[in-house]
């Protein structure tokens, strides 16, 4: 007979024991990681009925503490995420940023942190459905570098794998099941030797990375695809649009992108909270503009970095602090 495998005694590294002693929110109070535990038959592990956010906090050498980077525009999307997928969060934004804060004020991280809130059905249940299931709730931080990288530039492929369409699921959502699509399509473009993927919409417009938002350059215009392209309406995006509206003078449009305007564009940039602003200097084999990050993508990437580690004053309102 095979013998089944037991949980190994061995002793966890020294990531999984920081991991294990993090500070998380989990269904109403603040336990440690390794003491939260999901049933094995939990309705959203099964059915992708979940709804999550992404949200970063970066450490400030200068202000030695860490900055929440705009947390009530993130729990303010989830709360109408949520409610899109017939589930509630627990609390209202005020409160859910100060459950944040009390989470990272206990972890007293001194590093860049990914914020991870969940909202999912919870119900230890067979069954496809929202309806008379109960939701849960988590906050998990977790101590995180560069998602993708931001400096050198990253090399793209349009991907055979087009974005799900609102008609299908609620692209804008950032529902959980809905990012089997994304992981497809990242996953095919890491076995194929590039970085990230572009997913196309069904309609063949261009329309974001696999976590991130898009923006090209062309005629001096900052173009990148309408809310009503199947993106998720990116923070970041909005943030990059004030930039180069404001800070840059740049004029921002908001129209479909043909696949073919990728390739003859000066600048691709993504962005997103875990991707931050990266370049993309090659796209399916053709390189973009001088194959070396741009200095429109340089110039926002250097405005976002230092609104959101505190280094850019005129900001501050977007950033709540650790104390
Ligand atoms: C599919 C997708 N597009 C775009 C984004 C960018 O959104 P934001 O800038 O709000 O993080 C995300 C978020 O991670 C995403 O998952």
């Amino acid at each position: 007979m095979t013998e089944i495998p037991t949980k190994s005694p061995v002793a966890k590294s020294e990531l999984r024991r920081a991991q294990s002693d993090t500070w998380v929110y989990f269904e109403g109070e603040l336990c440690r990681y390794g003491d939260a535990h999901l049933g094995l038959l939990t309705h959203a592990l099964h059915y992708g009925t979940g709804c999550f956010e992404g949200i970063r906090a970066y450490w400030s050498e200068r202000q030695h503490r860490i900055n929440v980077f705009r947390m009530p525009d993130h729990f303010a999307r989830m709360s109408g995420n949520a409610r899109m997928l017939h589930m509630e969060l627990p609390h209202g934004v005020d409160e859910l940023c100060d459950i944040t804060v009390e989470v990272m004020r206990r972890n007293d991280f001194r590093t860049d942190v990914y914020i991870r809130p969940l909202v999912f059905k919870a119900t230890e249940e067979i069954g496809i459905r929202f309806h008379n299931l109960r939701d849960g709730f988590m906050i998990v931080p977790v101590p995180f570098g560069a998602y993708v990288d931001t400096t050198g530039g990253i090399r793209c492929q349009v991907s055979s794998w087009r974005r799900i369409d609102d008609n299908v699921a609620p692209a804008r959502s950032k529902a959980t099941g809905i990012y089997i699509n994304s992981a497809l399509a990242k996953t095919e473009a890491f076995l194929n030797g590039f970085d990230e993927a572009i997913l196309m919409t069904q309609d063949g417009h261009v329309c974001e990375g696999s976590a991130e938002n898009l923006f090209i350059l062309r005629r001096g215009q900052l173009i990148t695809p309408p809310a009503s392209e199947n993106i998720v309406e990116g923070i970041t995006r909005s943030v990059l649009m004030q930039f180069a509206t404001d800070e840059l003078g740049v004029e921002v449009v908001e129209r479909t992108i043909d696949r073919s305007e990728l390739y003859v564009a000066d600048e691709v940039l993504l962005c997103g909270t875990g991707a931050e602003v990266s370049a993309v200097i090659e796209i399916d084999q053709r390189t973009i503009g001088s194959g070396s990050p741009g200095p429109l993508t340089r110039k926002l990437q250097d405005l976002y970095f230092a609104a959101c580690k505190g280094e850019d004053d005129r900001y501050a309102s977007w950033l709540t602090p650790i104390t």
